[in-house]
């Protein structure tokens, strides 16, 4: 459970920054918004980054698999990245029509995408690399 534990906390603390930016722009205030936003980002990217340059090759080394279900994230990652530059571009324009609009799209993915990596990836990740999960989590607490 120890890989599950550290990627699940990572995905409950950018949910957290989201929803404050979020609240900021329904109350109009795109300054504070920006603020949360980009922490979200920056702590997305940060993730993903783990995921696709430590967690990722190390469960395919294991496996032995390259085209299973990490091919699938890492694809849906460049669907979020995509999404968080939309998000920007609303934000620097103050748009609030748009930025919910894209916001929505974003997080519907990110929750789906964030709910197959908890119930399925995380979970084999724990199974098959038990051995050397306390290493990884250290690896991606350095990232
Ligand atoms: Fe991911
Ligand atoms: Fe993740």
């Amino acid at each position: 459970m120890e890989i599950s534990n550290y990627m699940r906390e990572e995905h409950r603390s950018c949910d957290e920054a989201f929803a404050k930016a979020e609240q900021a722009a329904s109350g109009g205030d795109f300054e504070e918004a920006f603020k949360h936003f980009e922490t979200f980002m920056i702590d997305t990217l940060n993730h993903f980054a783990k995921e696709e340059e430590i967690l990722f090759p190390a469960f395919e080394e294991t496996t032995g698999s390259t085209e299973g279900p990490t091919q699938v994230m890492r694809y849906e990652h460049t669907q979020v990245r995509n999404l968080l530059e939309q998000l920007k571009e609303a934000i620097d324009a103050k748009d609030k029509d748009r930025f919910f609009s894209v916001a929505d799209t974003l997080m519907i993915l990110l929750q789906q995408h964030n709910m197959k990596e908890e119930q399925m990836l995380y979970a084999m990740c724990d199974r098959v690399m038990a051995a050397q999960a306390a290493d990884l989590v250290e690896k991606m607490k350095e990232r």
